[in-house]
């Protein structure tokens, strides 16, 4: 993130905010069709949107570690190894869909156990630090 994007005011913190809440639920909402698509067998359809959840999960994550490191959040570099991981399991994901190696049930846990229970957990500390530099700011 350049300096002039720096988030130096309550504004643009809330701004920055807004835009990775409403980033969250496209994804979530993403995510849901996703299982719904792999429950399905919809192999062309779920590897569409897989793709797609993989783009939009990219620039979350790239607005994400940017707003964190303007605000020197001191787990930034723990929180950006669980983002790679994400990705990485879901190119995995995508190359297993793309071969038929990959069944339902491994969308299933992708999203269930990985991509959910970063947004429920690893987020919820990074969604902590916001409100108390918020409150700060
Ligand atoms: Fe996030
Ligand atoms: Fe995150």
């Amino acid at each position: 993130m350049s300096a002039s994007s720096t988030p130096t005011d309550r504004d643009a913190l809330r701004r920055g905010i807004a835009n990775l809440d409403d980033q969250h639920a496209q994804i979530a909402s993403l995510a849901r069709e996703a299982e719904y698509l792999a429950r399905a067998g919809y192999t062309p359809a779920l590897h569409r949107l897989l793709n797609e959840l993989s783009l939009r999960l990219k620039e979350h994550f790239d607005d994400e570690e940017a707003l964190l490191e303007a605000l020197d959040y001191e787990q930034l570099a723990h929180h950006s190894e669980a983002h790679l991981a994400l990705i990485e399991n879901l190119a995995e994901l995508l190359m297993g869909v793309t071969r038929g190696a990959a069944a339902a049930l491994d969308v299933q846990r992708f999203i269930s156990s990985q991509l959910t229970a970063h947004f429920l957990s690893g987020d919820a500390a990074v969604d902590s630090f916001f409100q108390r530099v918020l409150h700060h700011t």
